[in-house]
């Protein structure tokens, strides 16, 4: 078999069959099939596309290209949830304790925030103390003992994803359904999970700006997931506005733990209540009548913030700074973002906000950037909102004052004020199973 041939077939528009996509994958790994090959295979299938089994083929071709976790130490179902990036998203930290407060499991493998995006691992990282690099024993352990536990991608997990995606960043080919649907699927299949809740989002801070691209995204990925034999659901949800109003590591933290205590804002509130029912319905924890009821008393009951206390302690972490969330990392610096006009703010330009809080330390520009963990934008004004000039718009925390200028601009470039009040969407746009998607608009 020659890669050439594979390039010319799908230039055509032609099928792949099982053999010629495990080939390329495999030789691609052991670099025996180079760089500007695959590039050009990667724009091939951005103009030809891929049919379902293709993708699906792909997907495990990917999946198998280095280790696969093996779960069955841990009983019962396990339940994971991945999200496709956004703004302000701290879902995981109140979802997996929600879940675990309800006979859930959830042995969870999370990312590194990248660009304008968030990554759990480096909010759970601002904890102080808090490990997320634990042997796999140790993992299990703590996902039997307390039903929870979050960590890092450990070990060669899903190698061909890691040197496909470097080359899909550098050649325009990141934003292809079958690509980002087998790298995604590829990843969460490889660590283990019987159950997978995926969380789509759509908007001016995602992948998907638009809801039909969401829903081709995430019926792709439930149909890998289905054949694979794994429970596979995905919401999708709104991320044209941040979600709740923290952005940045230890100011997430904090909102988490507040909804967790039942507070909290009520967009944020009302996604996680949502996304954590249907993560019980998926482990099989919870019917549909009840679910709702369920998760409202593990949160008024303390249970679930009674779980996260739990695993911040299990993995190392200053449980106190869950009472006491003066204890998490400060910024030395705050700075107010004032309004310049009166009227409704009309739009946000999320990704925007994203760059904002990354330009405050918040977030990387390279993956070797450090972080500080403090650093973030509190949002004081969200879209629908009535502001007056001289209002704050937002609160900027920073540890040097010498930050603020870049991010106060382009925060101020991410609002849109005007007269007329603009029309809020859902935050829970659709739902996705194997019959299909469901808009609920
Ligand atoms: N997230 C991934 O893991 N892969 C993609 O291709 C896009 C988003």
């Amino acid at each position: 078999m020659r890669m050439i041939d594979l390039i010319e077939k799908k230039k055509r528009g032609e099928t792949l069959d099982k053999e010629e996509i495990h080939f390329m994958i495999q030789g691609f790994v052991s670099g025996e099939i180079p760089d500007y090959q695959m590039s050009a295979m990667l724009m091939a299938v951005c103009f030809q596309g891929m049919t379902p089994e293709e993708t699906s083929e792909l997907t495990w071709a990917m999946e198998y290209s280095g280790d696969v976790i093996d779960l069955s130490p841990v009983a019962g179902c396990k339940v994971d949830k991945h999200s496709t990036g956004g703004v302000g998203d701290k879902t995981t930290l109140i979802l997996a304790p929600i879940v675990a407060a309800c006979g859930g499991r959830v042995a969870k493998m999370s990312g590194r925030g990248l660009g304008h995006t968030g990554g759990t691992i480096d909010k759970l990282e601002s904890i102080p103390g808090f490990c997320t690099s634990l042997d796999r024993e140790t993992f299990f352990r703590i996902v039997n003992e307390i039903g929870l536990c979050v960590i890092g991608q450990t070990g060669n997990l899903v190698p061909a994803d890691k040197k496909l995606y470097a080359l899909r960043d550098v050649t325009a080919t990141v934003d292809c359904i079958p690509l980002i649907a087998s790298s995604i699927m590829s990843k969460k299949l490889a660590a283990g999970s019987d159950a997978i809740l995926l969380d789509v989002k759509t908007g001016s801070g995602a992948f998907m700006k638009m809801p039909k691209e969401a829903a081709a995204l995430a019926e792709a990925m439930v149909a890998i997931g289905t054949a694979a034999g794994r429970r596979v659901a995905a919401m999708i949800t709104e991320m044209d506005i941040p979600l709740g109003r923290m952005v940045g590591n230890a100011l997430e933290v904090k909102e988490a733990i507040s909804v967790l205590k039942g507070e909290g804002p009520e967009d944020l509130v009302s996604v996680c209540h949502r996304l954590a029912g249907e993560m019980l319905l998926l482990s099989g924890k919870a019917e549909p009548e009840s679910v709702e009821e369920q998760v409202t008393e593990a949160i008024d009951s303390g249970r679930a913030l009674e779980r996260f206390k739990a695993m911040v302690k299990a993995q190392g972490g200053n449980s106190e700074a869950i009472d006491h969330p003066e204890l998490l990392p400060k910024a030395s610096f705050t700075h107010i973002v004032k309004a310049k006009a009166d009227g409704y703010v009309r739009h946000m330009d999320t990704e925007g906000i994203g760059i904002a809080s990354m330009l405050l330390g918040a977030g990387r520009s390279r993956k070797e950037d450090s972080l500080d963990y403090g650093a973030g934008v509190e949002l004081c004004k969200k879209t629908g909102d009535i502001v007056h000039a001289g209002e704050p718009l937002a609160i900027l925390y920073a540890s040097q004052e010498r930050l603020f200028e870049e991010s106060e601009a382009r925060l101020l470039a991410s609002y849109e004020i005007g007269d007329e009040k603009p029309l809020l969407r859902q935050k829970i746009l659709a739902r996705t199973d194997a019959d299909g998607t469901k808009f609920f608009i």
